[in-house]
């Protein structure tokens, strides 16, 4: 049965909805920066306990380096947007496969208006924070959003879709293109548009344009320019947002429906 929600809520309900389809990219306020590793000034005491854990068990120096500076640079990110020291964010990490909280889709801790992603090579570490900017805030639904950076190479075809390969088949540097549209579906992989299984059949190349474009279904997706810009031929990287509509109340349940119209009500939700 139905459960008898009052109509201030339902009314709100009706507008998030309206709004998280209209929202503009000016509405997004948003930090996204690739950078080499090495220019990422940071040390292990800024990470969490889970955090460090993780990184201890990297065996490659490299790795370790990457994954130290990936996890400063979100931080870094964040606190740009935030106004705050980026030392005192905390990134917690829940897994929406297995659901352990050591690894997987990141947050900040305590600011969960702040959407953060974050990606690592051995040589370049990229990373998003982005928010609602005041406008939309409290009207639109759930920003999510997906960074990825990658060494340019070969990907298998598998990857794509049959246009796609149509496409890459005309490009000059089939590495790079490859590796970008890669970059894109890996960025829409994270906002979680997409299981990085099916990621072949997700064509991620403008209908009209037959290029990359900005548009993927309901998300943005966007190239990021590496700082300083990396040689030729070396990391691309990308980076996609989507609101998704809150989810509305449960309709089988009255406790569901209860907890959620408490969560809607909470300061600042
Ligand atoms: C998300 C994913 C595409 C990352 O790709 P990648 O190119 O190997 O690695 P990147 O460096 O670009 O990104 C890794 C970061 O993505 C983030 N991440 C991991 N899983 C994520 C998810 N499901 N959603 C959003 N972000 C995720 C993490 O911050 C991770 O960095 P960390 O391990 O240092 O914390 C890949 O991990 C994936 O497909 N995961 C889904 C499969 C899965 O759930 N595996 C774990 C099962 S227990
Ligand atoms: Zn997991």
């Amino acid at each position: 049965m139905a459960p008898d929600l009052d109509p201030v809520v339902q009314g709100r309900v009706a507008s998030v909805e309206e709004a998280a389809r209209g929202v503009r990219p000016s509405d997004v306020e948003h930090v996204a920066l690739v950078v080499p590793v090495g220019s990422v000034a940071a040390t292990p005491g800024w990470l969490t306990a889970a955090e460090r854990a993780r990184r201890d068990a990297l065996r490659d120096p490299r790795d370790r380096a990457a994954y130290l500076a990936a996890h400063a640079l979100v931080r870094s990110c964040a606190a740009r947007l935030l106004g705050a020291s980026a030392s005192g964010l905390r990134i917690v990490q829940e897994c929406p496969t297995c659901g352990s909280g050591t690894h997987g889709r990141p947050a900040v801790d305590g600011h969960e208006v702040v959407a953060v992603s974050l990606s690592h090579t051995r040589t370049h570490v990229a990373a998003v924070a982005a928010r609602l900017a005041t406008v939309a805030a409290g009207a639109a639904g759930v920003l999510e959003v997906g960074v990825d950076v990658e060494d340019v190479q070969p990907v298998p075809d598998s990857a794509f879709s049959d246009r796609e390969l149509r496409w890459l088949a005309q490009q000059p540097d089939r590495a790079r293109a490859a590796t970008t549209l890669w970059a894109r579906k890996e960025a829409l992989v994270k906002v979680g548009v997409v299981d990085l299984g099916r990621v072949g059949s997700l064509d991620v190349l403008d209908a009209a344009a037959h290029a990359p474009g900005d548009r993927v279904d309901d998300c943005a997706v966007l190239p990021l320019e590496v700082s300083p810009p990396a040689g030729h031929g070396t990391v691309v990287a990308a980076w996609a947002w989507r609101v998704r509509p809150p989810r509305p109340p449960a309709r089988s349940s009255d406790d569901d429906a209860a907890s959620w119209r408490r969560t809607d009500r909470r300061p600042g939700a």
